[in-house]
């Protein structure tokens, strides 16, 4: 599809908030790393707007990435913005230099203000995260922002059509940043082009077209958004011959089973309940933990090749599937390492399988902020399409850096159903994106009767996000906090609380 706008990633986390971002803007993008973004700079339908986006490389340091060969820096055919990294390039590109120094590097958030009555920037807060700053300007910019402490923070080409900034205007504690990431969109000519309708319609189009819809397909449900939305989007295509599997792995919240089969009734979308949970069980409570390098990864590995791949396979010679389709979203493939430049945060268990059967994975290029406004679209209750992000290996995830039992994982099950229903009845619910109630593994001492008691932690991680590739904590009142405490404490086995107000970076969502 032709795009107007393309962000060229050089391997930056902060990538996709940058495409989020300008959807929220109401205009489509396109993510293309940066050894293969020449592509989409040469040829017939040129980009009106093209953004380089940060990265954790010194532009000086041996093999670091840069511009792409096409890449037209006269200011036509299209505007340029760099990001981070992104200005750190088109400033050593244009002669200028760039360098590191402690004192001028910034994470969090800085005052920045405007030195130019050309392009003027009220004074404000602005997130920013560098090592490296650009300390020579380069040949034919000017420098229009900076910070207090007069790091150059804003730099355009004379023809403004060429912008660098060193601050993130996609992150929300950048005051004015998306105001900002506007008029450069707008003064580069673009016109608001992202619509979930056409969307739908484009994916239902590619679908046939790629795939045989008279051929049976096995769907994989957990009642998530991502799952719910594929199938919403499958079902009109494949009708009868859409099968859906339910499967309990025994790492699943309280009532969590029921809801999802309330889901797939819903979606009026034939399913089977799987249940796995003694299978499951066994076989992650088997892992070596103490001779394991990465107790949370083999975890991953295990529950995505040796026990969830199976069940697909298996299910699908049962039902004589032609297909397997999944809910695979772009956030996982980017954790995974699949996508573009980023490193392997977290092997999601549903990328990667390498099935035997062809994958239909229709929303792998859409993130969860995309995925919510197409799930809504497609006349979704809002219940579904605005449900809480759950891990696909779910409580298992939540027992940290502790051999996972049978017992750990009802003593999570319980505490998350506690802490759930004490927020359900403070109306806090709908203020939080993630509730992450997780078994500690270090055994710390508490005091119960005249014993004392070593028990786990368990700890309390509410956060607020959009896209969960940053995420801010949600501060709980005294009485709230005394209240889970108190009935936590109640279960055998809990003797201590600890509430996680980490942000994301550097916290992730889950602890593991
Ligand atoms: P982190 O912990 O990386 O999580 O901040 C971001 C989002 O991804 C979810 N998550 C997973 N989902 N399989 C999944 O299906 C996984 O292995 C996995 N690990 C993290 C996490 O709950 C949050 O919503």
């Amino acid at each position: 599809m032709k795009k107007q706008i393309i962000i060229i990633d050089y391997g930056s986390q902060y990538t996709l908030l940058i495409a989020r971002t300008i959807l929220e803007l109401g205009y489509n993008c396109h993510v293309v790393s940066y050894d293969e973004a020449s592509q989409f700079l040469t040829g017939n339908h040129l980009p009106k707007f093209v953004i380089l986006s940060g990265g954790d490389k010194s532009v000086y340091a041996p093999g670091a990435p840069t511009l792409p060969e096409d890449l037209e820096l006269t200011g036509k055919p299209y505007h340029v913005l760099g990001v981070c990294y992104g200005m750190q390039l088109l400033a050593h590109n244009f002669g200028g230099k760039v360098e590191r120094d402690s004192n001028k590097s910034g994470y969090g958030p800085e005052t920045i203000y405007s030195i130019s009555d050309q392009n003027p920037y009220p004074e404000s807060t602005a997130w920013m995260s560098h090592g490296d700053s650009v300390t020579v300007m380069p040949n034919g910019f000017y420098n229009h922002i900076i910070t207090l402490d007069g790091t150059i923070a804003g730099i355009t080409n004379e023809s403004k059509t060429i912008t660098g900034v060193q601050f993130h205007p996609e992150v929300s504690q950048t005051v004015y940043g998306k105001e900002f990431l506007k008029q450069l969109i707008v003064n580069a000519g673009c016109i608001p082009d992202w619509n979930p309708e056409e969307i739908i319609q484009q994916k239902r189009d590619e679908i046939s077209k790629k795939y045989d819809i008279s051929k049976k397909v096995l769907l994989g449900l957990s009642g998530g958004v991502d799952s719910s939305v594929t199938a919403a989007l499958l079902a009109p295509l494949f009708g009868e011959n859409l099968h859906a599997i339910i499967i309990d792995h025994g790492g699943l919240r309280q009532g969590e089973r029921d809801e999802a089969i309330a889901i797939a009734t819903e979606l009026g979308v034939s399913f089977e309940v799987v249940d796995l949970a003694d299978e499951f069980i066994a076989k992650i409570s088997a892992i070596d933990r103490t001779n394991s390098q990465d107790y949370a990864e083999d975890m991953r590995k295990v529950f995505g090749k040796d026990l969830y791949k199976k069940i697909f396979e298996q299910k699908s010679i049962e039902i004589g599937a032609s297909y397997i389709a999944q809910g695979t979203n772009a956030a996982d493939l980017t954790e995974s390492g699949k996508k573009g430049n980023s490193a392997l945060i977290k092997s999601h268990h549903n990328v990667n399988l390498q099935f035997s059967l062809p994958e239909i994975l229709p929303i792998d290029d859409l993130y969860k902020y995309q995925i919510r406004q197409i799930g809504k679209d497609l006349g979704l209750p809002e219940e579904i399409y605005n449900r809480e992000p759950f891990p696909g290996p779910g409580l298992y995830l939540r027992i940290a850096d502790a051999q996972v039992t049978r017992e750990r994982l009802e003593l999570v099950r319980q505490a998350d159903h506690i802490v759930r229903s004490i927020l359900r009845a403070h109306g806090l619910v709908e203020h939080i994106s993630q509730l992450v109630i997780a078994l500690l593994g270090c055994r710390v001492v508490g005091v119960r009767g005249d014993e004392r008691a070593y028990d786990m932690p368990i700890s309390i991680r509410a956060v607020v996000t959009t896209d969960f590739m940053t995420v801010e904590p949600f501060f709980f009142e005294k009485n709230v906090i005394q209240e889970i405490t108190s009935k936590l404490t109640k279960i055998p086995g809990v003797s201590r609380v600890m509430f996680d107000y980490t942000p994301k970076p550097p916290g992730t969502t889950e602890y593991q």
